[in-house]
């Protein structure tokens, strides 16, 4: 009895002690926090003169920047005969996560497209990543012109049963690495998709 009271009794001594540290913690915060509105103006002043200071210190430096004629088109810094395909209407939430992996996963020299509609090329284009991707040469995004549509599984497969589509679209791409919006590649594997290229063509059934 006298045992389980005195553990009562240290209970409720370390729940006052508990509760006076909050509240004391709690005035503390509350206190610098009333104070930093009247220090703002100072940190702003001090931070303003700190950086008219640097500024002052940088050199005056002119740049003549002039493309290298191929560099000029980003693409070249990649094989723009391999290029791993993906063809999706519809703008599912993971796309940009999908082809970010993909990107990581397949060896760095290959380039990437997304053909799409609409709908689905402006999710997949509105992130910064992709965006990046775009920029540096590694990605396209493409919606196709009439009469060429991807609403349907009938019509992807008329798409890519048609030689007009390669000569059009893809020229000069020797190896396509068609992929789907449920295709993920392991990151962990020993094989490189480039040990696949003597094949002409490699696949699993659906
Ligand atoms: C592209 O890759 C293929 C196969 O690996 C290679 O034979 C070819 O030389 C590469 N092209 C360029 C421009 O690097
Ligand atoms: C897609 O965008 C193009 C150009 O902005 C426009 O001409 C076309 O009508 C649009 N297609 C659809 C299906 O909205």
């Amino acid at each position: 009895m006298s045992l389980g009271s005195s553990s009562q009794a240290s209970a409720l001594v370390v729940i006052t002690r508990a509760r006076i540290i909050a509240v004391v913690s709690l005035i503390v915060t509350w206190s610098i926090a009333s104070l930093l509105p009247y220090y703002t103006p100072t940190i702003k002043d001090h931070v303003t003169t700190r950086l008219s200071e640097a500024r002052q210190k940088i050199p005056k430096v002119g740049i003549e920047w002039r493309p290298l004629g191929l560099i000029s088109d980003p693409r070249h810094r990649f094989n723009t005969s391999k290029v791993a395909l993906l063809i999706e209407p519809r703008p599912l939430r993971h796309l940009v996560p999908q082809i970010l992996h993909m990107i990581s996963v397949v060896p760095p020299d290959w380039r990437f497209v997304f053909v799409g509609t609409n709908l689905s090329t402006a999710s997949v284009g509105r992130s910064y990543a992709t965006k990046h991707q775009q920029v540096i040469g590694k990605l396209d995004l493409l919606v196709l012109p009439t009469p060429w549509e991807i609403d349907s599984k009938e019509n992807v497969h008329r798409l890519l049963t048609d030689m007009r589509f390669y000569d059009e679209f893809l020229p000069g791409v020797e190896w396509l690495l068609k992929y789907e919006y449920d295709s993920i590649l392991c990151a962990n594997s020993a094989t490189s998709l480039n040990e696949w290229l003597h094949w002409d063509w490699a696949g699993s059934p659906r």
